[in-house]
């Protein structure tokens, strides 16, 4: 079985596959919830870093079960995966420690922060953005929109320089590919803990009101966060943020373009947006898979699973598990809303999900404000592609300016 798996993911099926996933998750999914083999793409790993036995959550309910339990599906295997270039973060804890550094960074991203942060930071970057090209009529919406306003958002949360913002997005991106390339990953980790380990000094002397200030007076039980939890934690924030919000806002305005219907009714009716949101989470979500280690022996719906083993767990097959959602394979804005689990579930749940739930908001609202009649331009095939990470790369639409 694992070879089958690892013929799809090595020979000329490759590009379709990376187009198009989802075929192979739903093939996979009717012979069984979980499998012996990767839905992620180790080749370009060293031998070193490739995991040793991987299986593959892909049903709901195993996705779920994986998530939710922390004490036989842990994460602490990412300190030799992403954790080798973010550092140690919260990502790979667990327990108390994680609990405890979890308490003392997300106080940053409640709700009460979020209501400073949309009229203060989000809708005036999303509108300067769109004043840059609303006079043109044309535009691609991936490079001048979905691509810049994440960085942005979060490097004004962060309180970084403007100026920063093409090296700290360059370099946060080489990182998170760690997979493609892990000689550039390890150049950007060392990059990134130059610059931030800068950040906080200045900080140290001079305390400011934005999130890495935040971080160097936080305390657990009295005592401060060390720099290098810091910048670690800085390093995760970067990708954690930035990639999956860029493509998930991207995933969006393609879904709804390439369903006119659909966005006219979005368009007309703009209590449809959050559910908009919702669905496009659901049917494309910006990143198809984490992983989990198994600290026993232990048994998947029906699967033996050895201690140590890797798991990756499929959220985008998840979101499609036809057992929970009727016609899962398709897009549709008005279904019977039924959770999905992007933002994964139990312990680990996305710290950020407020925040980028928000921001895709005040984006789709800062487009339909200001532009009209936006048509997608099919002549070059635009598309989302990529496993485990999804958007399009170009989004080329005409439009008429409000006013
Ligand atoms: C649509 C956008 C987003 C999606 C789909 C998403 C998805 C996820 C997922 C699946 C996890 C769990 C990873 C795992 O356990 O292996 C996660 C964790 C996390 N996310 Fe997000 N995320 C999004 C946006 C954001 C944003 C905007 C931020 C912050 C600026 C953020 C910060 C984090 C952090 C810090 C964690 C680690 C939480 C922990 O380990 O306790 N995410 N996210």
């Amino acid at each position: 079985m694992e070879t089958q798996a690892q013929d799809i993911l090595s020979a000329d099926r490759a590009a379709e596959w990376k187009r198009n996933p989802y075929p192979f998750f739903a093939e996979r999914r009717r012979q069984g919830g979980v499998f012996r083999g990767p839905v992620v793409d180790y080749s370009r790993l060293p031998e070193s870093m490739r995991p040793k036995h991987v299986f593959s959550a892909l049903s709901f309910d195993a996705v779920n079960t994986v998530f939710r339990d922390g004490r036989v599906f842990n994460s602490s295997g990412y300190d030799t995966t992403i954790g080798l270039f973010t550092g140690r973060t919260i990502l790979a804890m667990e327990g108390k420690e994680h609990r405890d550094h979890r308490n003392l960074v997300s106080a940053a991203f409640k709700s009460k922060s979020l209501a400073r942060w949309e009229p203060e930071i989000v809708r005036p970057v999303c509108n300067t953005l769109i004043d840059e090209f609303a006079g043109t009529g044309e535009t691609d919406l991936v490079e001048k929109f979905t691509f810049e306003f994440p960085t942005r958002v979060i490097s004004r949360m962060l309180g970084l320089p403007e100026d920063d913002l093409p090296m700290f997005r360059l370099r946060a991106i080489e990182l998170i590919s760690y997979n493609y390339d892990y000689k550039q990953a390890f150049e950007a980790s060392a990059a990134l803990q130059d610059y931030f380990q800068l950040q906080i000094d200045q900080r140290k002397s001079a305390p400011t009101e934005d999130i890495i200030g935040d971080l160097v007076t936080a305390e657990i039980a009295g005592e401060q966060l060390s720099d290098e939890a810091i910048y670690s934690f800085l390093r995760l924030l970067l990708p954690a943020g930035l990639e999956t919000t860029y493509r998930s806002s991207g995933n969006l305005l393609f879904n709804l373009l390439s369903r006119p219907d659909q966005f006219a009714a979005v368009q007309a009716d703009r209590d449809l947006i959050a559910a908009a949101i919702e669905e496009n989470l659901r049917y494309e979500t910006p990143l198809t898979s984490v992983q989990r280690f198994a600290t026993v022996d232990t048994e998947l719906e029906g699967v033996e699973i050895p201690t140590d083993s890797m798991i990756d767990v499929c959220i985008g097959s998840a979101n499609r598990d036809e057992q929970r959602w009727e016609r899962s394979e398709e897009f549709d804005i008005f279904r019977k809303p039924i959770p999905h689990i992007s933002f994964a579930a139990g312990e680990h749940t996305c710290l950020g999900l407020h925040l980028a739930r928000m921001e895709t908001r005040v984006a789709l609202e800062c487009l339909l404000d200001r532009l009209t009649n936006i048509a997608l331009v099919t002549d070059d095939d635009p598309h989302i592609r990529g496993n485990p990470f999804r958007s399009p790369t170009a989004l080329p639409v005409t439009f008429d300016a409000i006013g």
